[in-house]
């Protein structure tokens, strides 16, 4: 049965992925992109329109009433909102309970990593979702692991750095044998567009990857897709986690400056990621996640070996690297 989807974040990197594996199937999906009224009559907002979908335009962090009218009708909501506003996300779920939604996907999106001060987003991911449960509205929770976008090492020729998100590292974290799970950010849409159609994964936390590779392995087998040589330097555990611990000061200590949020969130995957290894699919199992590699055995995702000879022949559209602004926290 066709399903109505209201996408918010369409204009943004997971959305645009979503948004494209959604139009690419009409027979199950008509889609509708919810912008926010500053964003309404940008350039992309019109593309949108132009492409066919539907356009509800309304600020999600204003009166609850207009927001429950821009979600009525939709089976499914989903929403992509930004790492720095993820609490705005609160009402929105209100107002998918009193629309009537069938599925609230909040934005998830992430590493797997548990609730309770190890990633300061996912502890506002939890809120949202804590929020989601008292409300009794059905959900799906999904995670990815990290882009291969942002999990690649330069190469001294130069070939992979026009696709470098955040120029600088990235370094090995402790001993560069911690294993990530990674899924290409092209095909989040893909899987998400799965996960939507299926019974299944209502009211559960599904995770989705393509690989497990430590940073020991990715650098070995980018240096066997580039036939080139890449010098490895490591950042301690100790390191990590003094680092972690300034940056989150100084962000407390200023709560409206994007930055020094920035460098925390980074600290705090680094933390996860590397001296906790939380984003393992055994963790994920733990946890109570789906796995879509069990769920949907015959989806062939993007493997990262094949990223990277994507990447290498400069063939991975690059990513913006545009930072939201940060909203005055009241
Ligand atoms: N797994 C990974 O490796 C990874 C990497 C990066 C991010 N993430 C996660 O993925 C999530 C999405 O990140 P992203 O980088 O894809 O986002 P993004 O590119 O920054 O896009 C954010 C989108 O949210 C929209 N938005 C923000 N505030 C809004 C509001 N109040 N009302 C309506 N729309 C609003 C923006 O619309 P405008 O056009 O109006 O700005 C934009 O479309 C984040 O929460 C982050 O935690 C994961």
């Amino acid at each position: 049965m066709k399903q109505t989807v209201l996408l918010l974040g369409a204009t943004g990197r997971t959305g645009a992925s979503i948004l494209e594996a959604l139009l690419v199937d009409p027979e199950s999906f008509v889609v509708s992109a919810l912008v926010r009224p500053e964003s309404a009559s940008r350039d992309d907002v019109l593309a949108l329109a132009a492409r066919g979908v539907g356009l509800r335009v309304v600020d999600i962090e204003g009166p609850l009433e207009p927001v429950v009218e821009a979600l009525k009708g939709f089976d499914v909501v989903i929403s992509t909102i930004d790492f720095t506003a993820q609490l705005a996300q609160l009402q929105l779920a209100t107002a998918a309970k009193q629309a009537g939604v069938k599925r609230f996907v909040p934005c998830a999106f992430i590493t797997v990593a548990p609730p309770g001060g190890v990633m300061h987003i996912r502890d506002e991911k939890e809120a949202v979702y804590q929020h989601i449960f008292k409300l009794y509205l059905p959900y799906t929770i999904i995670d990815v692991g990290y882009w291969h976008q942002i999990s690649f090492p330069r190469v001294p020729s130069g070939r992979a750095d026009y696709a470098v998100l955040h120029p600088g590292g990235p370094e090995l974290h402790a001993d560069g044998k911690a294993k990530n799970l990674l899924t290409d950010l092209r095909d989040v849409g893909r899987y998400v567009a799965r996960i939507i159609n299926d019974e299944r994964t209502l009211n559960k936390y599904v995770v989705t990857y393509s690989d497990s590779l430590s940073e020991e392995e990715i650098y070995s087998l980018t240096e066997e897709v580039s036939n080139e040589k890449i010098e490895r330097k490591y950042i301690s555990a100790d390191e990590i986690i003094s680092a972690r611990a300034k940056d989150t000061e100084e962000s407390i200590a200023n709560p409206n400056d994007i930055m020094p949020f920035l460098k925390r969130v980074g600290g705090d995957y680094q933390y996860s990621k590397y001296v906790r290894g939380d984003n393992t699919a055994e963790y994920a199992k733990y946890l109570g996640y789906l796995d879509t590699n069990e769920l949907y055995p015959d989806f062939k995702p993007i493997k990262f070996r094949d990223f990277l000879v994507d990447l290498l022949q400069q063939k991975v559209p690059t990513i913006s690297g545009k930072l939201p602004q940060m909203k005055a926290k009241k």
